[in-house]
Order: structure tokens, then sequence, then C-alpha cells
């Protein structure tokens, strides 16, 4: 990617969470993601000879496939597993040492993991860069940059934008690294939707009340709201981190976005959701122009090719 002077450089380096990155490192990260979407043939021999590994210690369907596509269609190849089962942790191989020797192997490593914090071990004994992938119920800061350049594109920029954030804010990583980047820009409001025992954690709601630049508000109901918002992001309930399946079977459908609702949304609003999704939003706001999340998860796949470039530090023009 051509770069202009001044211009941060990202080679080599980690993406462990949504804040590790400037704001014009992610600026030029939505540059050239741009530029790739406009033209995506120029890069599809960008990472000949480079392989990238995804190490999946948890199920995924988009972010796992959006990266191994992006690296696919940048001309690079993939190697991996989608379950530790399968891999040498099964036979009790420390993480340190899975990704020491995946690093022998692979210029690039994607990890996904139940346990919060463990794409950074990973970081700290890799020679490779490591891009985190979801860590538990902590981040997920390229489902982040997905959100970002998804808002950008169909919004135009963050700064003023009022953002509804919806349902498993506890539990819900895409929020928690989400309101951390969007907390940067200036004059951002949150409006948190869900019920009192899904309310987001302390550690992302002290971050907010520190923040002099944003303001944000809870609330437990969405139709109270609706008509404010700029944007709505629904998320799923977190059924694999619940404690018990009888508090996820009381509160699982206890948001469902439907044609009803939309109406007194603003004619300009998005639906945003980072899938996979269950009951929280009704298959009759698929046609709605408003429902971006399909779009969500193509851009995905083409802001993972601009990171994958600028992390192998490749330059096209
Ligand atoms: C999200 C995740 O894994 O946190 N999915 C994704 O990567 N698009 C959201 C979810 O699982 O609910």
């Amino acid at each position: 990617m051509r770069r202009e002077k001044g211009e941060a450089v990202l080679k080599g380096k980690c993406l462990l969470e949504p804040l590790d990155f400037s704001v014009e490192e992610m600026d030029g990260l939505f540059a050239d993601t741009e530029r790739i979407i406009a033209s995506p043939e120029k890069y599809s021999e960008a990472c000949k000879g480079k392989i990238l590994a995804t190490l999946f210690f948890e199920p995924s369907t988009r972010t796992r496939l959006s990266f191994e596509a992006a690296m696919l269609r940048l001309g690079g190849q993939v190697i991996g597993f989608a379950e530790a089962a399968s891999s040498s942790v099964a036979k009790g191989e420390s993480l340190a040492d899975t990704i020491r020797t995946v690093s022998c192997y692979a210029d690039l490593a994607v990890i996904r993991h139940p346990k919060e914090g463990a794409p950074k071990v990973a970081a700290m004994n890799a020679s490779i860069p490591v891009i985190n992938a979801g860590d538990g119920g902590h981040q997920h800061p390229t489902q982040t940059l997905t959100d970002l350049i998804t808002l950008k594109m169909e919004r135009g920029g963050f700064e003023g934008l009022t953002i509804g954030l919806c349902g498993d804010l506890r539990f819900g990583r895409t929020v928690h690294s989400l309101i951390k980047a969007l907390s940067r820009y200036e004059g951002v409001t949150f409006v948190l939707i869900s019920p009192e025992e899904l309310m987001a954690p302390e550690y992302v709601r002290r971050d907010l009340e520190m923040n002099g630049a944003v303001r944000f508000e809870e609330t437990r109901r969405l139709q109270d709201v609706i008509h404010r918002l700029d944007a709505l992001y629904m998320t799923r309930v977190q059924r694999e981190r619940f404690f018990n399946e009888e508090d996820y079977i009381r509160l699982k459908d206890i948001y469902i976005l439907d044609a009803e609702k939309m109406k007194a949304a603003k004619p300009d609003m998005i639906v945003l959701h980072p899938l996979p999704r269950v009951n929280e939003i009704a298959a009759e706001v698929d046609d709605d122009p408003r429902a971006v999340y399909f779009k969500q998860a193509r851009n995905g796949m083409f802001v993972r090719m601009a990171l994958i470039l600028a992390l192998l530090g490749i330059e096209t023009a």
C-alpha cells in the first residue's frame, strides 16, 4: 500500500486489544480497506509465498473464514485448526509451545481462545505477529475493525454519532472492543440497552465514566430510545458464557428487533450485528435497507486483507 509521508506503519505489530493501533494507524487501515474494496484484483498476488495460521480453540464461522478468505484473496496460503481437539493441545501441549511451533511455519497467526488474555500469552511467545480473534468474554479487536469500517462507509465517520448497543453487554466481547475503540472519537453518545444482569462490565463502564469526550446512558428498554439512534448494534445472548442454562433461557429472547420496532427508528439509522444471530433480529428486518449486518460481514474480509498486508509490511502501489 502506498503510504503518505508520516503515515504510521504497522509492520511486525500484533493486534491484541482495540487500542493497540493509534487513530492515525486505524485511518491508514481504513483507507487501505477502501482501496482494496475498489479494486480487489490488484491485490490478488500481494501475499504470494506467505502463510497465515488460524488457531481456533473456540467455534467460529465469520472470523476464521473471513481471515482465510482474506489471505487466499491476497494470493497467500492458510494452515491451522478449527478446534482444540484436532491440535496437540489435546495431548496436553501448552499454548506457549504451540505458538512457538507455529512461528516456525507461518508468517502471521490468528488466535481465538476461550481464556481471556490467551492471545497475549501467545504473542509473548511468538516470533511472528499475532492477532486476537476473540478471547473469552474480553475483546475482539478485528470485529471492531469490521464494525468501524462499516460505520465509516455507511455513516461517513464516527464523530457525533449516537450508538445503541443492545443485548448481552456483559459477555459480548465485540461490544467491549467497540466501545473502547469509539471512545477515542469526539461527541460519541453510547446508549447501553440491556437487562441489569447483562450490563457492560465495570471496567468498560469505568472507562466511559472517566472519558470526558463521550457520553453514555443505560436503559432496559429498546423501544424508549430507538428513535434517537444513528446506529443500533444488536448482539446475541452469549449462551456459552452463562453459568446456568435457566438464566440463559430466561434472558435469551429479551430483545427482538422486528419490523414494528424499526418503524420508530430514523430513516437513516443502520442496524449492525457481529453475527451469528439467534433470535434477536427477526428475519423480516433483513429486507430493510437499514439492515447492514451482511454487508458488515463482507467488509470484515476486506479489512482483514488490509490488516494482513499491514502487519506483514507488504507495500503495494
Ligand atoms: C462474535 C464473537 O465471536 O464474539 N462473532 C464474530 O466473531 N462475528 C459475536 C458472537 O459470537 O456473538
